[in-house]
């Protein structure tokens, strides 16, 4: 079951207009959220993250917190599966194709659940591989904005050389994945790229930084360079839908000897915990 402007139907009885600004312009916003046993994970954080890329667009949130999280309930209890991922799709709504923005128009409101599967054992044992490619996406990349096209044709280098994910370099220094953040670690410190226009701002990835901090473990927030990232003792990915992976292998490379390393092994027992426990945010 899906919810489509203001009703609950199958996905399969689900329409939007042609004219749909989405599907004309990419205009629009988009967020995914993990649920967990039926639960919100991190929902403040996303639906703050939502605000932020909705003030980028310069369109207004069509719903409270309180009616989003309500609608995205919904949602849960009306799918089948005890941990969801739900995406939440919002776009400048249907006008006559013009680049100026429509007046009076209301927005499309769009939110789909799918079964959120824990990675494979033999994933978290093996790792993954990734390449790396040059950043060369807008410059507004801290807008989860639903226009793409380069992150899809980014992230389909990685799956033409059979890697997982592909990890973007700007002016020589190293931003996230094509769908993911990642982290590094060096000499037991664990390093992450600083926020900025030219990432998004992950709810994993501050969920990592969250446990390096509870557990003492040495990290950095400063910019990575390519040849820190090529050099690195680890590497890690992080997003809603991967959690934590240890990725082995960079451009055919091994990482830590093809093996996830300690740091992972620590960060990815911490999450499951945390997952649990919820620390801090019972949402
Ligand atoms: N993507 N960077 C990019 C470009 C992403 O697309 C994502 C997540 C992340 C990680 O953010 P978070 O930890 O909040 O999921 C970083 C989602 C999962 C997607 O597009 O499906």
């Amino acid at each position: 079951m899906i919810y489509l402007n203001g009703k609950f139907m199958p996905i399969q009885e689900a329409f939007v207009p042609v004219l749909d600004r989405g599907f004309i312009f990419g205009d629009g916003v988009y967020e995914v959220i993990p649920a967990y046993s039926r639960k919100l994970f991190r929902l403040n954080e996303h639906l703050n993250r939502l605000q932020y890329s909705l003030d980028g667009i310069r369109l207004k949130n069509p719903h409270t917190n309180e009616e989003w999280q309500s609608l995205l309930e919904q949602i849960i209890d009306q799918n089948e599966s005890e941990d969801q991922y739900i995406y939440l799709h919002i776009t400048r709504g249907v006008a006559k194709r013009d680049h100026a923005f429509p007046i009076g128009v209301a927005p499309t409101i769009f939110i789909m659940s799918n079964p959120l599967l824990p990675p494979p054992a033999a994933l978290l044992e093996t790792g993954v591989s990734a390449i790396t490619a040059v950043d060369n996406r807008w410059v507004r990349c801290d807008v989860k904005a639903i226009s793409l096209l380069p992150n899809v044709l980014l992230r389909q280098l990685a799956v033409d050389a059979h890697a997982v994910e592909t990890i973007l370099i700007r002016d020589g220094f190293l931003t996230e994945g094509a769908a993911s953040n990642i982290f590094v670690v060096k000499n037991n410190v664990l390093l992450a790229p600083p926020k900025s226009n030219l990432m998004l701002p992950g709810i994993t990835y501050d969920v990592v930084l969250e446990l390096a901090d509870h557990h003492k473990i040495p990290h950095e927030v400063r910019q990575i360079s390519e040849k820190e990232l090529q050099n690195a003792d680890e590497i890690l990915l992080t997003s809603s839908t991967k959690e934590v992976l240890p990725i082995t292998t960079l451009n055919e490379k091994s990482i830590n000897n093809g093996k996830p390393g300690v740091m992972f092994n620590r960060l990815y027992a911490f999450y499951q915990e945390f997952k649990k426990t919820r620390m801090r945010n019972p949402i």
